[in-house]
């Protein structure tokens, strides 16, 4: 089985991108799609660029034109639930757009919250025992929006909303186009800030470590994959 590996940006996709062999480079919708071998595991990875819409049309690429048939989304997020920290890693157990009225579930695809799959999920965990981590691991709810989100105000909404475990910009847009093709995926996140008034600075003091423990953890998932 090829795995197909999406990162909004160029830091969340460089790690893999660097450890990977036999590349091969695809233009599609004008970007790169690198197909190739992490160990022996076949991927397509991708930089998709930011947003929920990036995301979505990605992963379907990823899954219908690169016969990917698990997606898994690495990268930075915004911290939001208590006891989550800078550096901390969330794995999600399920995806949810913060952004879209709660009236959207009566239409198709007809679901709120696209759930992660648990092989994946359990995977993810044991490749986070054995990789040298700056933080703690947390496994629960990831909500993404077209916002970065860096008010204490608009991070507190989402708490009372969601009560996730932190907030990004892509993972439900991938979580969504997994769902309709019937194909796994999970979330991989490491917190670059708290999504609150210091998340800016926070932001760009922490995005190339965060960026980096994400493709760490992914990497080490190929290599304990079956
Ligand atoms: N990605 C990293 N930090 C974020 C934040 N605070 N809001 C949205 N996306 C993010």
């Amino acid at each position: 089985m090829r795995y197909g590996i999406i990162g909004a940006l160029d830091e969340e996709i460089a790690l893999v991108k660097e450890q990977m062999t036999g590349v091969e480079e695809h233009t599609l919708y004008g970007r790169s799609f690198y197909t190739g071998y992490i160990g022996e595991k076949e991927i397509v990875l991708v930089c998709c660029g930011v947003g929920k819409v990036n995301a979505a049309l990605f992963a379907n690429a990823v899954i219908r034109e690169f016969h990917a048939g698990a997606v898994i989304n690495i990268g930075i997020a915004g911290a939001i639930g208590a006891g989550i920290s800078v550096m901390d890693v969330v794995l999600s157990t399920e995806a949810a757009f913060h952004d879209q009225d709660e009236i959207m579930v009566k239409y198709y695809p007809f679901c709120r919250y696209f759930k992660a799959d648990e092989k994946l999920l359990a995977l993810a965990q044991r490749s986070c025992e054995s990789v040298p981590l700056h933080g703690k691991v947390h496994c629960g709810r990831i909500v993404t929006g077209d916002q970065f989100v860096n008010d204490p105000a608009v991070k507190h909404g989402l708490v009372e909303r969601f009560d996730p475990c932190c907030t990004e910009m892509e993972g439900a847009g991938i979580a969504h186009a997994s769902f309709v093709n019937d194909t796994p995926f999970l979330i991989i996140r490491t917190m670059s800030d708290s999504a609150d008034e210091g998340a800016d600075d926070s932001y760009d003091n922490f995005i190339d470590v965060a960026a980096h423990q994400s493709a760490a953890i992914v990497l080490k998932m190929l290599e304990l994959a079956e």
